[in-house]
């Protein structure tokens, strides 16, 4: 068997972090090796006992969480607490985690994983302030990096916080800028044009109380007020789940496609936080991202399942088929 890859995982969380998070921790292929904590859906305390509380379920308090930037390089800071609840897990309240507590100082071990250490990826899907800052001080440690992966932004899909803006760059969209023009690898943006089309549906919350009661149990609670939100504000039945694709595809590259291009943020104005993807090539730059514009939902969430659930592929397409 190959080695496992080595990721950091930098999030907010979060509900969709949370399932992002879940995912890693139950593939194979992955290496955790730490997990880095930046203010967005919520404040950056929460979001890291939110951490602590999604490894203490998956059993793995022995993978580091580390508090990283507590608001925005230059604007100030908006949560998205109105989507994800007051407590970032759609207000289920699960209880603190006693055992440990999460480091200080997510930028400073950002740096010195990338300086002593080979073939680390990071999968950021949250704000990318954390990022931005360690790319600020180090910029010569990022050549180390193996790959990047950003979900947030969009292509030529609508927004989700402005008609043109995706939350996690919107939040801090002069981080957004500063790391794609200053990252020296190309970023992945995993944006809304693929992960809206990622939907938690109620027959796919029941498929998973069928196949494992206490982790089915665990997505239900934390995704209700999730499925509250999705109904008022867009009359969707069920609830985007952005942030596991970004994962999903750092495993599996044929679940997306896309094509390579050159990509800023917006940092000012009625666009401020929108990604600007140069298809056409009008600023003839090197392109620094791939963009993704494709995905094959049924096979990413047979992935979600089969790794999360321990249930076979074969029987979940079977499943899948009925209620996809
Ligand atoms: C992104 O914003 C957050 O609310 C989600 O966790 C996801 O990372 C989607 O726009
Ligand atoms: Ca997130």
């Amino acid at each position: 068997m190959n080695a496992k890859r080595k990721i950091i995982i930098d999030c907010d969380p979060g509900i969709d972090d949370t399932l992002a998070l879940m995912l890693a921790l139950s593939s194979p292929e992955l290496e955790v090796i730490g997990i880095t904590v930046v203010c967005g859906n919520v404040p950056t305390d929460i979001g890291a006992e939110n951490a602590l509380k999604v490894l203490k379920f998956m059993g793995r308090l022995d993978i580091p969480v580390y508090c990283g930037e507590e608001a925005p390089l230059k604007r100030d800071y908006i949560s998205a607490q109105d989507t994800h609840g007051m407590d970032g897990l759609g207000e289920s309240n699960y209880p603190a985690v006693t055992e440990t507590r999460a480091k200080k100082d997510a930028v400073n071990f950002l740096i010195n994983t990338l300086k002593t250490q080979k073939n680390v990826s990071i999968i950021a899907v949250g704000p990318l302030t954390n990022i931005a800052k360690a790319l600020q001080k180090n910029r010569e440690v990022f050549k180390n990096l193996d790959e990047f992966i950003s979900m947030g932004g969009s292509f030529k899909s609508h927004g989700n916080c402005s008609p043109v803006a995706e939350y996690n760059y919107w939040c801090d969209p002069d981080a957004a800028r500063y790391v794609y023009e200053n990252l020296p690898k190309k970023i992945h943006m995993v944006g809304l044009d693929v992960t809206r089309k990622i939907v938690l549906t109620p027959n796919i919350l029941e498929y998973m109380q069928i196949l494992d009661k206490e982790k089915g149990g665990f997505i239900k609670k934390i995704t209700r007020f999730y499925y509250d939100f999705h109904w008022k504000y867009e009359r969707v039945i069920g609830c985007v789940i952005n942030d596991p694709l970004a994962v999903a595809y750092f495993i599996n590259r044929e679940l997306c496609s896309g094509f390579d291009s050159y990509t800023t943020v917006e940092t000012e104005g009625i666009s401020i936080g929108q990604s600007v993807t140069d298809s056409m090539d009008f600023w003839k730059k090197e392109p620094n991202s791939h963009v993704l514009t494709e995905v094959n939902q049924k096979e990413f969430m047979t992935m979600f399942l089969n790794r999360v659930f321990g249930e076979d592929e074969q029987e979940i397409r079977k499943i899948l088929l009925q209620i996809m």
